[in-house]
């Protein structure tokens, strides 16, 4: 038996399977011998549940599973704990009916467990996973299968764990037409056409990846909510999401519209002081809870970017939230009122006006008002998931009101899943940030788990928008996003590398090259990101009252939105000073002079804290527009290094995910180019100060193709300006087939081609253009020819979110291995089709390899 199972672990460790992403980090993958080997007398070879409820059975089939994908090993099902040696699941009390003769823990807490290896004389086994409850036995089961994906012994096992805050949750942003709202991992795996989908076996499997790190409620629908989905004939569909979500112990949540009373309710009014609106609201929940008893809660967005709130009758927040509240109290429901509220037509000119200061404006003095099953839901920053931000001050502001921070796993301004941007480094830096909001160190983490003053409840809601794409997120490394968010809730005081290494182990491989690899890669991306984005508190950079994906260094200025960073001639940076707006007196003095004081700001937040001259020397010892410089050729350096890692894992991942997360990674590379030229030729442009290295504006090795011989191609003024080289010049094709051409005069050798074109999506309606989205017209194409000859080929189908020339849709393709000689012509021909115009910025040229 031992040796048969030895063979089998040899057999497979050595397989790299081709793989999809689709089991994330729950893959099971078979140990290699070595580290299977502890387990084959570790892991007895019978497992036993002591009940049949749903949670409990899902608990001892994931344990199942998990041994025998890891393990190669099936293990057999016992009814009832006997005399042999047993994995045994069950609550406290279960397992002390079971095995009285055995000492336990007197309690657990809820969601919490005990897991323990317990061997007898005469040599008996039983690894025993207890729950503090139901959903205990789950969570202890998943914990124990990943002891064993990362190799951990279990012989001296006796370990207890327990949730650091009982909210922990994940935020859906899916429209009922099945569309997410900022999801970049495909359509939402809920809706399909205004009814829950068809099939539910995505929802199950994401119920389980879930359940697999500690998360226990899913709000199932966009927070810019559709009334409907409070219609009685609607509950059918909540409760087949909730029927899937149910056996991994994740409650369904709902968003809601405030004006729903008058929506769907057939009132004149959703005023919250009118007893017919409590009424309506305590009617509907009432409904909803018949059909579906374990609905977690609701969530709210009012007054805000348009959403209809207290506001219209003049009430107050706290009106509003407890007239739902009371509606869900009977039930143990929980109301989640989502502390983004702000005006989105705030006049720009008023230095005073200042939209970080909305939160803590607008709940800070309702503090006491709430009843005690709202939870104000607070953003992690002030803003809205910039690549940095301060901590919000609204956090330990409120101490009499349940409070959670918010977190968003898709990466909206952060690269949409198109990027590696490894977010868990930033949570954690905001939740140990001390808010001094009490004697002693009062960090976020501690303050949102209402741990500080005593609030009931309070914990961590995190913005997921997976998807139906294979990968849930639209890319194989923003899962860690997910991952590092689910076991930050469970424990927020886990180091960010050992998330990190728990996540590469069991998503890629334990081999020690890979997880050192990804690993560094992971950690260092947020910063790398900032830096060819928006350093120094400058948020990020892009194109706010659009797509929130590329660059556009002037689209937060000059209207209503508040993300103003107000550069100009003389400086750059906002003035949230008592002098400027006053934002830094939100904060407790501690923290509020620290970010007041310029000798005590932090270089990262400077710009987001103070309004300086470019010339102004930061702590590192830089000016800022030098630093502002540096920063962006740093990290378009660091994108190029990271391809160079990837590729040297060639063989120890699976191909498939090699090859998807290479080909991210080299579009990554190309774009953070773009963003480094952009946003410092940008702010070379505003503050007239040359780059101190000579690099800004300055590319020898670059050829604009409006300067090449142009056969059909016409010259275009790109928007913005800065998303094109040359003073924003690219040339586009209006007729059939068109061509750049220039003769190489340089040195004869090999090169590599940086062909940089534009990639537009034209199944994209175009912002501020006539009608509709027109129909798709296909990808253009484009051909690079070396002296008569054809040497590569491509169409642009990569989906950037835009279907205009700008900083979504520029993009670079590299074709290396060009043999050149003076004299050669190179030329660019494009095929346009319909609205892609096969656009061109320019051609570089580089020694090969380089
Ligand atoms: C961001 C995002 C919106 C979203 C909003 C929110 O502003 O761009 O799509 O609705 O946050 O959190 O409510």
């Amino acid at each position: 038996m031992m040796l048969r199972f030895v063979f089998a672990g040899l057999l497979i460790c050595c397989v790299v399977r081709a793989e999809t992403g689709r089991s994330a980090w729950l893959r099971y993958a078979p140990l290699d011998t070595a580290a299977a080997r502890q387990y084959i007398f570790e892991v007895p070879a019978a497992v036993t549940v002591l009940s049949s409820s749903t949670l409990e059975l899902s608990a001892r089939d994931e344990v199942v599973l998990g041994v025998h994908g890891m393990l190669g090993k099936d293990l057999r099902v016992e009814p009832t704990a006997s005399k042999g040696s047993a994995i045994l699941l069950g609550t406290l009390a279960e397992i002390h009916a079971a095995l009285p003769t055995i000492a336990l823990p007197k309690t657990l807490e809820a969601d919490g467990f005990w897991l323990k290896y317990i061997m007898f004389v005469g040599g008996t086994r039983y690894l025993i996973i207890a729950g503090g409850d139901e959903r205990g036995v789950l969570y202890g089961s998943f914990a124990l299968m990943r002891k064993i994906a990362l190799g951990e012994s279990l012989a001296a096992l006796d370990e207890k764990q327990a949730p650091y805050a009982p909210v922990r949750w994940v935020d859906e942003w899916d429209n009922l037409n099945g569309t997410i709202e900022r999801g970049y991992g495909g359509a939402s795996i809920f809706w399909d056409a205004g009814n829950a989908r068809a099939d539910m076996t995505r929802v199950s499997e994401y119920g389980r990846m879930l359940a697999s790190i500690g998360i226990n409620g899913c709000a199932i629908s966009n927070v810019n909510a559709d009334p409907k989905i409070l219609s009685p004939d609607f509950i059918p569909q909540i409760a087949k999401i909730a029927d899937a979500l149910r056996p991994w112990g994740v409650h369904v949540a709902l968003a809601v519209s405030f004006d729903s009373p008058k929506k769907i309710g057939g009132l004149d009014t959703f005023d919250p002081a009118d007893p017919k609106v409590a009424e309506w609201w305590k009617a509907a929940t009432d409904g909803i809870y018949k059909a579906i008893p374990d609905i977690g809660g609701f969530v709210l967005k009012a007054d805000s970017e348009g959403r209809l709130g207290p506001s219209a009758y003049g009430r107050s927040h706290a009106d509003a939230a407890n007239v739902v509240a009371r509606a869900l109290k009977p039930h143990n429901g929980l109301f989640f009122y989502r502390g983004f509220v702000y005006d989105n037509h705030m006049d720009w000119n008023n230095p005073k006006n200042d939209r970080a200061r909305a939160a803590w404006d607008n709940f800070h003095a309702l503090d006491g008002q709430f009843d005690d099953n709202v939870i104000i839901q607070i953003k992690n920053g002030p803003i809205d998931f910039q690549v940095r931000e301060p901590a919000s001050p609204l956090f330990g502001a409120l101490e009499k009101t349940n409070q959670a921070i918010e977190v968003q796993i898709t990466q909206e301004y952060n690269g949409q899943a198109r990027f590696l941007m490894y977010e868990v480094p930033m949570w954690k830096e905001t939740l140990e940030f001390d808010m001094h909001a009490a004697p002693g160190p009062t960090p976020v983490k501690v303050l949102a788990a209402g741990k500080v003053f005593h609030q009931k409840t309070g914990g961590f809601v995190g913005v997921s928008n997976v998807g139906l794409d294979e990968n849930w997120l639209g890319n194989h490394m923003s899962q860690a996003n997910l991952y590092g968010y689910g076991r930050l809730a469970w424990n927020p005081d886990l180091t960010v590398k050992q998330i990190t290494d728990e996540w590469t182990k069991q998503t890629f491989s334990a081999n020690p090259k890979v997880v050192d690899t990804i690993g560094a890669m992971q950690m260092s991306s947020w910063r790398t990101y900032e830096n060819y984005t928006g350093p120094l508190g400058l948020q990020t950079l892009t194109d706010i009252v659009g797509n929130h994906y590329g660059v556009s260094v002037e689209a937060s200025e000059n209207n209503g939105w508040g993300q103003w960073h107000r550069a100009d001639a003389q400086g750059v940076g906002m003035d949230r000073t008592p002098a400027g707006t006053g934002y830094t007196t939100q904060y407790r003095p501690a923290v509020g002079k620290m970010f007041e004081q310029l000798e005590t700001c932090p270089d990262d937040l400077l710009l987001f804290f103070h309004h300086v001259p470019y010339t102004y020397v930061l702590h590192s010892g830089k000016t800022v527009i030098q630093s502002i410089y540096d920063s962006h050729y740093l990290g378009a350096d660091e994108v190029t290094r990271y391809v160079e890692d990837w590729k040297s894992l060639k063989g120890l991942v699976d191909d498939e995910r090699y090859a998807s997360v290479l080909k991210m990674l080299e579009y990554q590379a190309g774009q953070a180019v773009l963003w480094r030229d952009a946003v410092s030729n940008w702010f070379l442009r505003a503050s007239g100060i040359a780059d101190t290295k000579g690099r800004v504006g300055n590319y020898p090795n670059r050829f604009e193709a409006e300067k090449m011989k142009l056969d059909g191609y016409t010259e275009v003024a790109v928007k913005p300006w800065e998303a094109a080289s040359g003073d924003g010049k690219a040339v586009q094709c209006a007729v059939e087939e068109c061509a750049v051409s220039m003769n190489y005069a340089g040195a004869a050798g090999k090169f590599a081609l940086h062909v940089r074109y534009f990639d537009q999506n034209s199944s994209l309606p175009v912002p501020g253009g006539r009608g509709g989205p027109a129909a798709p017209s296909g990808p253009a194409k484009f051909r690079v020819l070396v002296a008569g000859k054809v040497v590569d080929e491509w169409t642009a189908t990569h989906p950037a979110p835009s279907a205009r020339l700008d900083g979504s849709t520029s993009t670079r393709h590299i074709v290396s291995g060009v043999v050149l000689k003076p004299g050669d012509e190179i030329r660019i021909e494009g095929v346009p089709t319909g609205r892609e115009v096969a656009g061109l910025d320019y051609l570089e040229i580089w020694p090969d390899g380089k």
